[in-house]
């Protein structure tokens, strides 16, 4: 049965850190680094669904340099263009979370299909994927921006199926991000919320993720039970 099951991995925050840019940031704004990069994300997203909801797509990597603006005037930080920029390489090879490279070795082992599937342009992805030593787990990189949106357009959802040769039924988002996994479950798919910290907060909407696993290796198992 594994063999038809497809999975469809979310990449920045689920198998790709974002906060993996707090070193840098603690070189240039001290200990506002870890609210900075909380405060960044959140805007990256924010700026993500209103450009969707806007029909006025632009990039993910637009949503983030804009976020980064807004995020420097919010703190009152003033970094100059060169240091944007440095942030912003330090972006586009991110580190992979540590279960990530075992986990997705099992699961390709086990006759899983794996995607990722994300917001990120094509290019971004390729380089992102590729740096973290793990494109080569993957049987394609589907990118939103084929169909100019964002997730949770419930389109990107079925863009997914469609460029994977997959049903819902037999589909399966993993993400750490709740809106994502909320966004696939009400497009059809079924959907593993990754909780790597107890911390985390699903949204409390009345849709529940079809599995919760706290790492990438217990997935093999708890899909194979669903
Ligand atoms: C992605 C966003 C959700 O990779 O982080 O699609």
């Amino acid at each position: 049965m594994a063999l038809q099951t497809t999975l469809a991995f979310d990449v920045y925050g689920t198998l790709i850190d974002t906060h993996g840019v707090l070193t840098a940031l603690e070189t240039l704004v001290g200990d506002k680094a870890k609210a900075f990069s909380t405060t960044w994300r959140d805007k990256q997203l924010e700026y993500s669904f209103r450009k969707g909801l806007m029909q006025n797509y632009e990039t993910f990597a637009v949503c983030t340099s804009q976020a980064l603006d807004y995020t420097c005037t919010f703190y009152t930080v003033d970094l100059s263009d060169e240091q944007k920029k440095e942030l912003m390489g330090i972006y586009r090879v991110l580190p992979p979370f540590a279960d990530v490279k075992e986990g997705l070795s099992n699961l390709k082992a086990s006759g899983f299909r794996l995607f990722a599937f994300s917001n990120g342009a094509a290019d971004a992805l390729e380089v992102l994927l590729t740096n973290a030593g793990i494109r080569d787990m993957f049987l394609g990189v589907v990118s939103v921006d084929e169909v100019k949106s964002f997730k949770p357009n419930p389109g990107v959802y079925s863009h997914f199926l469609r460029q994977s040769e997959a049903t819902g039924g037999d589909a399966w988002l993993v993400s750490s991000n709740p809106f994502d996994v909320i966004g696939s479950i009400s497009a059809g798919m079924k959907s593993a919320w990754v909780q790597r910290s107890a911390d985390a907060i699903f949204d409390p909407w009345g849709i529940e993720p079809t599995i919760t696993v706290s790492s990438l290796t217990e997935l093999d198992q708890k899909i194979t039970q669903n």
